[in-house]
């Protein structure tokens, strides 16, 4: 499976599996599903309260530890250095893992506060708690803030991605300073419907013989860009892996490219009020 280097050198898988709002029982089998598949990444966080169910999967799938690769999000309210560094070990616990591969800031939540809880961040990377470390939901100037201030540089940067909004422009300035973009949302979460019945992505798809969320992967892992689509149905989770027997060729790209119309469905990340 095609890996994305990260600027200290760790293997990020280009397809993990999300986790968002999949709880207990499902969070467990859909993981367990996703390893089997073949899947090596998984993306949880502390707020989805799954962390135990997704710890025990890992651990009852036999793939070994080191084979996979774990992500979990600091919430906002432990934000700051004692609480994150406390938030941490505790996603540890509830995951029963020794470390995860990357944690994430799940929300900016102000400019002084993400520096302390930056530190906190540095601190577990250095002891080895968390193998890679980045933010989720942060625009240039907040990525550019953190740059002014950081001694270790975030490896990954996790944004609502799809193809309503392509995030060109943040992409580039993530290259450029070694940044991985991870695509949340790929399928457009709740509004996947819409995904599903736009006539382009129909008709791509049935050009490649795929499905639209196929299509809809492929085009952000052809851009390089981390994908984790979340799916609760076996026969999703397999789909969404079904995606390297093929590529797409430019015009199709460029197609999808029009497609954009810089949409979101998430909130804006300068107004987080949770
Ligand atoms: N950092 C952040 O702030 C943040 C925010 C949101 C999400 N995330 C992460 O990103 C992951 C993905 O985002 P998301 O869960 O919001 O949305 P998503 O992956 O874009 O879409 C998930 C939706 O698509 C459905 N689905 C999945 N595969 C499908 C397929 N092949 N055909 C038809 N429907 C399909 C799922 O239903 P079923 O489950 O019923 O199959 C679910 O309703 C999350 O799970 C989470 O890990 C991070």
């Amino acid at each position: 499976m095609k890996k994305q280097k990260l600027n200290n050198d760790t293997l990020m898988p280009i397809i993990g599996l999300g986790t968002f709002r999949s709880k207990d029982e499902d969070a467990y089998n859909a993981v367990l599903t996703a390893l089997k598949t073949g899947y090596r990444h998984i993306d949880t966080a502390a707020v989805y309260g799954n962390e135990e169910s997704v710890g025990k999967a890992i651990k009852d799938s036999g793939v070994k530890r080191k084979d996979i690769f774990v992500t979990t999000k600091l919430w906002n309210t432990e934000q700051g250095y004692q609480s994150a560094i406390k938030a941490c070990n505790d996603s540890l616990k509830k995951l029963g893992l020794e470390y995860v591969d990357l944690y994430l800031i799940h929300w900016f939540k102000g400019y002084e506060n993400s520096i302390d809880t930056w530190k906190a961040l540095e601190t577990l990377y250095e002891m080895g708690k968390v193998k890679a470390i980045g933010v989720s939901n942060y625009n240039v100037h907040h990525l550019q803030h953190l740059l002014d201030n950081a001694k270790v540089k975030p490896m990954v940067n996790q944004v609502e991605t799809h193809i309503r909004l392509q995030n060109e422009f943040l992409k580039d300035f993530c290259k450029n300073n070694g940044i991985q973009l991870e695509a949340y949302a790929p399928l457009m979460s709740h509004h996947i419907d819409e995904l599903l019945e736009n006539e382009t992505m129909q008709e791509i798809a049935k050009k490649y013989k795929k499905s639209v969320a196929q299509i809809a992967i492929k085009w952000l892992t052809e851009r390089d860009i981390v994908v984790i689509p979340k799916s609760v149905h076996s026969k999703r989770i397999k789909e969404n892996f079904d995606i390297f027997d093929f590529s797409l060729d430019d015009e199709d790209m460029n197609k999808i490219k029009e497609l954009n119309k810089g949409e979101k469905y998430f909130p804006e990340f300068d107004n987080v009020m949770f």
